[in-house]
């Protein structure tokens, strides 16, 4: 897990480094005005108490609470969805409301509908 851990921080840490560079580099357009910017921007101020370490575990942090909880909620709201066929048709007619009918779904889950 160690490892895992050291490389999720390496690649935090290439991201921080490029967008340094893309930062410091006189093509401006190319900064991305994202959460990264702000928290770059946040360091470069002076009397700053944030570094670019608290942004690699800021980062970390929101990787690792941002990724399990989200596929679980995904996963436990489509096997609801599944046992619950009359929601699910509720739910695609919904989708279809907002999206247009050619939404693009996958035919296996259709043809629980059908
Ligand atoms: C369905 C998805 C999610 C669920 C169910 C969920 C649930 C939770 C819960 C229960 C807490 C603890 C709150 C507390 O005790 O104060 C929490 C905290 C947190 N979550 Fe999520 N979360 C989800 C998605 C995300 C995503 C997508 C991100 C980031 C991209 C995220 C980032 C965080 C962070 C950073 C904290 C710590 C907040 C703090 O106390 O400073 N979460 N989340």
């Amino acid at each position: 897990m160690n490892n895992y851990f050291k490389r999720l921080l390496q690649i935090f840490d290439s991201i921080i480094n490029e967008r340094t560079r893309l930062r410091s580099s006189s093509v401006a357009s190319k900064a991305c005005h994202d959460v990264l910017d702000a928290l770059l921007i946040l360091v470069e101020e002076e009397n700053t108490e944030l570094s670019f370490t608290d942004i690699q575990v800021l980062l970390l942090d929101m990787f690792i609470a941002g990724t399990d909880t989200t596929s679980c909620t995904v996963e436990w709201a489509m096997t609801e969805l599944l046992l619950n066929p009359d929601k699910l048709v509720k739910a695609k007619n919904e989708l279809q409301e907002v999206d247009g009918p050619d939404i693009d779904m996958r035919r296996d889950v259709w043809d629980y509908i059908a």
